[in-house]
């Protein structure tokens, strides 16, 4: 007879037939960083606009529990927020010197992934440039290529663009071929959605919709013209040709939990490597909650990781990646 509970009968079976984990080899840390001291995020409890000096400790402490790759996000302050954005392509920026220091400091040992796009730069927080009003693609595009050879001259092992113009790939591919830095990667954030889960992330860099970003009336007042609908799924297949075309090496979805059925999709339809990023919001809900009372902060954790991964993520951009490893 079937019994399907005899598979679940003790813990010894149970781990024998487990179909999937999560370990630290599959975790990507995303990191806040900034010139002067840490201070908490508000919004993003746990999480914090690290100084360079507590950064290097969290990356050591972080490596010592087998975690090794980090996605960093600078945070910059206003007056270097201009409308040009010119602060992102300037070797001797945030991010670049931090590279230098953290390579100087780990060596190979950590994978250093890099946001290209726009947004910490600019006064108005759009990831593009804007011109009457519009998000301009192409010139955004030219400056986006710029922007990802200025970081792996810095020393960046993945530049990922969160930007979401059109032909973006193509044209940091090209960069980077033509400057020799034929191994850097592109993670792609492929299929990014226009969601009101990055909230907490934008309260974090003071960027748009946060009460800290100049407010103004002449440019679009959310990032629906370039960011997905979340309404679509057929749409997300056809950025994911796009990125295959243009020599993506990794490609994302962003954000996870909600997305899962892209992430399935993806899955099926290419051979690289993908990612989902378990954004600020899905993040800042269960700790919320656990505040409350409402769920368990740790198995809520758990149980949010392997669902990303069971829907086939190969590697999880997430917030939660030291607190999870720390429980291993
Ligand atoms: C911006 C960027 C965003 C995130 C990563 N890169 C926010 C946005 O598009 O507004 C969100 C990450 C998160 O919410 O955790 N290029």
């Amino acid at each position: 007879m079937i019994r399907a509970r005899r598979l679940r009968s003790s813990p010894a079976i149970r781990s024998l037939v487990e179909e999937t984990q999560v370990t630290a080899h599959d975790l990507i840390y995303p990191l806040f960083f900034k010139e002067g001291n840490s201070e908490d995020i508000n919004s993003m409890p746990g999480q914090k606009r690290l100084s360079i000096n507590d950064l290097l400790q969290e990356i050591e402490d972080s490596l010592e529990l087998g975690l090794r790759a980090f996605a960093l996000f600078p945070v910059i302050p206003n007056e270097f927020k201009t409308w040009d954005a010119k602060e992102a392509i300037n070797p001797d920026g945030l991010t670049q010197k931090t590279i230098r220091q953290i390579k100087r400091t780990f060596g190979n040992d950590v994978i250093l992934i890099t946001d290209v796009a726009l947004d910490p730069y600019t006064s108005h927080g759009h990831d593009g440039l804007v011109h009457n009003g519009k998000i301009l693609n192409d010139e955004t595009v030219a400056m986006l290529a710029e922007m990802a050879l200025v970081q792996a001259e810095a020393g960046a092992d993945i530049v990922a663009p969160s930007d979401m113009m059109d032909h973006r790939i193509k044209a940091i591919r090209k960069a980077l071929e033509e400057a020799n830095h034929h191994d850097t990667l592109i993670m792609s954030y492929t299929a990014k959605y226009a969601s009101c889960l990055y909230g907490p992330f934008r309260e974090a860099l003071a960027s748009l919709g946060s009460g800290d970003c100049e407010l103004r009336t002449d440019i679009p007042q959310d990032k629906k013209t370039y960011q997905m609908n979340p309404a679509n799924a057929r749409e997300a297949l056809k950025e994911l040709d796009l990125d295959i075309q243009e020599a993506a090496d990794i490609v994302m979805v962003k954000p996870a939990s909600w997305y899962s059925d892209i992430i399935y999709q993806f899955k099926q339809n290419t051979h690289l490597p993908v990612a989902a990023y378990q954004v600020s919001g899905e993040y800042s809900m269960i700790q919320a909650a656990a505040q409350l009372g409402y769920i368990d902060l740790s198995a809520a954790m758990k149980e949010s990781l392997i669902s990303i991964k069971r829907s086939g993520a190969d590697l999880i951009l997430s917030y939660f990646a030291k607190a999870y490893c720390q429980e291993l």
